[in-house]
Formats: C-alpha cells, structure tokens, sequence
C-alpha cells in the first residue's frame, strides 16, 4: 500500500523568466518542480523583454501545473495549500502565476499563502538541511544583492543590500559587452577559471562602515577599460578580463558577509541566489567560513539557485505555519522589501 503524502503545497513562481510549479511534501520534499524557461526567446533581445514574458507565462502555466501534478502523482483534491510568488518582480509575470494560484485556491477551497521570492531563494536551501536560527543569509540574484539576518523562522531583517546594480545584473551587463549570450553569469564563472585577475577593478565601499555593496563603478571600470582597449586597437584577454571581474564581486561580497557574521550571532550562513551557482563564491566563502567553526554553511543546491517554485514551496510551508494566509484579493507587489533590521 502506498503511504499516504502530507501537508501537500502547490506553488507557483513567475516573478521573471522562468514559469515554474511544484508541488512540495511537508516543506522540505519534492515531488514535482517543473520550470519552462524563456532564456532562449529573451536572448536575442540582451535581457528580459517584460511583456514578452508575461504572453509566455501565459502560454506554459497551464502545462506546467498538469505535468507537476502528473509527475508527483497527486491530485488537486489531495492538496492543502496553495504559495505563490507575490513579488519582487516584473509586475506582468508575477500576476500570471498569481492568477493561477488563486484560481486553484478558489475552485478547491484551499489556503493561499504569499510568498516574496526572496524568502522562496533562501528556503531553497531547505531542501538540503534545516535551517537553525539565528542565521544570516548571502542572497545573490540577477535583481538583489543583500545581506538578511533570519532571528527566526518566517522572519527576515535586511542588514545590508546594493545601492545600485545587482551583482548577477553587473554579471550580465559585462557579459553583453563581451559578447556573451544573455544570461552570462555561467558563462564568467567558467572563463574566470582560466584566467588571472590582472586588471585589478575597483573594490566598491570595501571600507564603508556598513554592510551594503556597490556594481555600477566595477561595471563601468570594466565597460571602460573594454572601450580603450578597442579604441586603440588592443586585444584584451577575455579569460583575465572574466577572472578580473569575477574576483572583484567575490572579494566584496565576502568581505561584507564576513563583517556580518563578525557582529551577528549566527548558527548557519546561507548561500542562495542565481549567482550563488558561482564556483569562485562558493569555494571562497568555504574557505572563510573555517575561521568561523561554530558557524555551519548551507548552500542552495546547484540547482535550485535560480528562480524554481520548489523554493516558493519550502518557504510558503513555513510562512503557512506562522499563519500567513492571504485571500483573493491578493495583489503583486513589484518591489516587495523585507524589512530594514531595527
Ligand atoms: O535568482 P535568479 O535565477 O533570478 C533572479 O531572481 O534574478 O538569478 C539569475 C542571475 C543572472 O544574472 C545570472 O547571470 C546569474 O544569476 N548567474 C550566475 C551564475 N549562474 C547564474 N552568476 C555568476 N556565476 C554563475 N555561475
Ligand atoms: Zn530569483
């Protein structure tokens, strides 16, 4: 006889590119996490073209949910709850998912639980331990850069967050200048590895008493060096260039997670964001994290890094059991924030 599945959650993210549905068994297993990325159709434009993501969430939302029902073998009638990406996003997209979700809630009289994406990233690490509070987490995306103290479970404190370009946002930027395809995090990392950083780019509000980051001067210090160098008819190397860039972001966001964990008791620290995928960050911030023995480090899977409704699944799970319930006059919030900590 097959054992019965509990606490069903059916999640939903469609905040950027991805269109991505779980379903997620007592918060931390998953059953289904089906994703239809649109990478290749925004390539040819360099980025995200809002309303062209928003026609293809339309277009595989529905798929998307049929094949994670199939797939986990569950029911619409076995589920318990429904957690939905509620922002930060592209307006457009997330109401998509939105739509969907409370839908499903209304026609099976199921609980509809808002989730903000980024608690959806740091719970991705869910799937691989339990989290142990107090924790701080690194979150690193291709639309945030921030530090978040997590007191306790459902509780979020922004301490520390980029005053202009998200890290995974400098990524792509440079990338296009190089000529790389869209997105070109992956691609960096890989090319970082085979060069040196010789060009040594600028260390942005390394000395600044607090915990916040800045891309945009390393952007355009890379963007300008790039420029002369055409001007004058140079050839840079694309692997030094890559590792240059790669090591200024690295050194950076250590040096501001390790002031962190420096003035915040903290049991874990938590990797998670697309650019937390980064070979070079996660192997630094190993190697610093040795000077800290009492503190565990848990990373998102490799794979659950970028955008993926599994994640909206661990966190919804939690949020549910602080009573989080929202209804269906629930709106996407564009620029949800977590809160500044006290
Ligand atoms: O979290 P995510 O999937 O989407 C947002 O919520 O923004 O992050 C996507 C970002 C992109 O900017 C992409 O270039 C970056 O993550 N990324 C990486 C790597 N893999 C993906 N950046 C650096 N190194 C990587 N290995
Ligand atoms: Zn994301």
């Amino acid at each position: 006889m097959c054992e019965k599945k509990k606490n069903l959650i059916l999640a939903f993210e469609s905040s950027c590119d991805e269109t991505s549905v779980a379903i997620i068994e007592d918060g931390h297993k998953i059953l289904a996490n089906v994703t239809a990325t649109q990478i290749n159709s925004h390539r040819r434009f360099g980025g995200v073209v809002p309303e062209v993501a928003s026609r293809h969430h339309i277009e595989q939302i529905t798929d998307c949910i049929a094949t994670a029902l199939a797939q986990a073998d569950v029911t619409y009638e076995q589920l318990d709850a429904v957690a939905v990406t509620y922002g930060p996003g592209l307006v457009g997209s997330l109401l998509v998912g939105l739509t969907a979700a409370k839908a499903v809630a209304f026609a099976y009289d199921l609980p509809l639980i808002p989730v903000n994406h980024m608690a959806g990233h740091i719970y991705a690490t869910r799937f691989v331990s339990e989290i142990k509070f107090p924790a701080l987490a690194l979150l690193v995306s291709g639309g945030h850069t921030e530090l978040v103290y997590l007191p306790a479970p459902n509780e979020f404190k922004i301490i520390g967050e980029t005053r202009d370009d998200a890290a995974g946002e400098a990524y792509d930027k440079v990338g296009r200048v190089m000529g790389l395809a869209y997105p070109a995090g992956k691609e960096i990392d890989q090319l970082a590895k085979q060069g040196q950083d010789t060009f040594n780019f600028p260390r942005a509000m390394e000395k600044e008493d607090n915990y916040d980051f800045s891309f945009s001067g390393l952007k355009s210090a890379f963007i300008n060096t790039l420029h002369h160098a055409n001007q004058i008819g140079e050839e840079l190397s694309k692997v030094d260039l890559a590792a240059s860039f790669q090591q200024s972001v690295i050194d950076v966001l250590t040096l501001k997670t390790i002031k962190a964990l420096n003035n915040f008791e903290c049991q874990q620290l938590i990797l998670a964001g697309g650019v937390a995928a980064n070979s070079g960050l996660r192997a630094r911030i190993e190697e610093e994290l040795k000077a800290f023995p009492t503190v565990e480090l848990i990373k998102a899977p490799l794979k659950l890094c970028g955008d993926n409704a599994a994640m909206i699944g661990a966190a919804g799970y939690v949020a549910y059991q602080a009573g989080e319930v929202g209804d269906l006059s629930l709106n996407a919030n564009p620029s949800l924030e977590f809160d500044w900590i006290d």
